[in-house]
Formats: structure tokens, C-alpha cells, sequence
């Protein structure tokens, strides 16, 4: 049995030939647009960024606001940051850093500001109050404590990371 070869007609060879070139093309044109949109998808990030805040000497056991800079990158946007932290040392010699942030509305808090009130986390947007440990005073605007920063110590410097839940309870105040 003999094959007979079947030509390509002139207009199987140009739908051929357009198909090709106009995949080519559309896939040419998509694939830096999906790369442009996924990218910081694809960017490694790290778990727990530690920023050098303040030396340890300088904690006391009065609460006091250290402020530092991170580079925070938002997608494709890059800025600068002040991030704040209440540090303090606890009667165990431990170092607490409270995060500034209200819980109630997200005011930021300051120790001491209230006369009424000198031994405490005070927020002037609705007069929110917090122990020393950061634990909200029972029947004002705040229902949780102050966040905690992650710190780690190295070579006598605090270094402040993460924000995360203050679990401490009454009785810690
Ligand atoms: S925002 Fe702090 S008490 Fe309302």
C-alpha cells in the first residue's frame, strides 16, 4: 500500500504560520506582565526581622519610648518607618517592650502622661489605661493588654522584632 503525501494547502501553511506567530507574540507580551505581577510573590522573606533599638544600660525599670527606623517594603513600594516600643525592666531583671499601639482604637499610649494616673500606660483618645504590664485596667476602653515586641539581646544591644499577643494575666499588673 502506498502512502500518498497530503500537501499543505496554501492556507493550511498561512493559518499555521499566523497561529505560530501570533502565540509567539501574545506570550511575549504576557510573560514580563505575570513575572511584573507575581515578583513579590516570588521575593524570599524572612520570618522575624530584628532591629537593633537601644543598649541595654540605658533600660531601667521606668517605662521608657525608644523609637527606630525600618525599611519597609510594601509590594512595589519602599518607605521608611518609625516604629516605637515602651522598654522597661521587670522585677525579675526581665526586659518587657510593650508596644505603644491602643487596642481600643490604635491611639498611641504613653507612660505616665495622665497626673491621675503616674504609675500607668495612659491613651488621651479615650482615656484608656493600662497597667505597667501592659494589661488593660478592667472597665475602661481597652478589652486586651499592649502588644509585646519579640527582643533578643546581642553584644548588649536589645534588638525588637515581631509584635505579639501580651498574654499576661491579672495579678501580672
Ligand atoms: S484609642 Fe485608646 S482608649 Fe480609645
Amino acid at each position: 500500500m502506498s502512502e500518498k503525501k497530503q500537501p499543505v494547502s496554501r492556507r493550511q501553511f498561512l493559518n499555521y504560520s499566523l497561529t505560530g506567530v501570533g502565540g509567539f507574540m501574545a506570550a511575549s507580551m504576557l510573560a514580563p506582565m505575570v513575572r511584573f505581577a507575581i515578583d513579590p510573590v516570588l521575593e524570599a522573606t524572612s520570618g522575624s526581622e530584628m532591629h537593633a533599638v537601644v543598649d541595654v544600660s540605658e533600660i531601667t525599670t521606668e517605662p521608657q519610648r525608644f523609637d527606630w527606623t525600618v525599611n519597609q517594603v510594601d509590594a512595589w513600594y519602599t518607605s521608611d518607618v518609625t516604629k516605637s516600643a515602651w522598654v522597661y525592666k521587670d522585677e525579675n531583671d526581665e526586659i518587657v517592650a510593650l508596644s505603644p499601639t491602643c487596642k481600643h482604637l490604635g491611639c498611641a499610649v504613653s507612660w505616665a502622661s495622665n497626673p491621675d494616673y503616674p504609675e500607668e500606660f495612659f491613651c488621651p483618645c479615650h482615656e484608656g489605661r493600662y497597667y505597667k504590664s501592659g494589661l488593660n485596667v478592667p472597665d475602661t476602653p481597652p478589652n486586651a493588654a499592649l502588644d509585646l515586641f519579640e527582643y533578643e539581646v546581642k553584644d548588649g544591644t536589645l534588638h525588637l522584632g515581631n509584635i505579639v499577643e501580651n498574654t499576661v494575666q491579672e495579678g501580672g499588673a
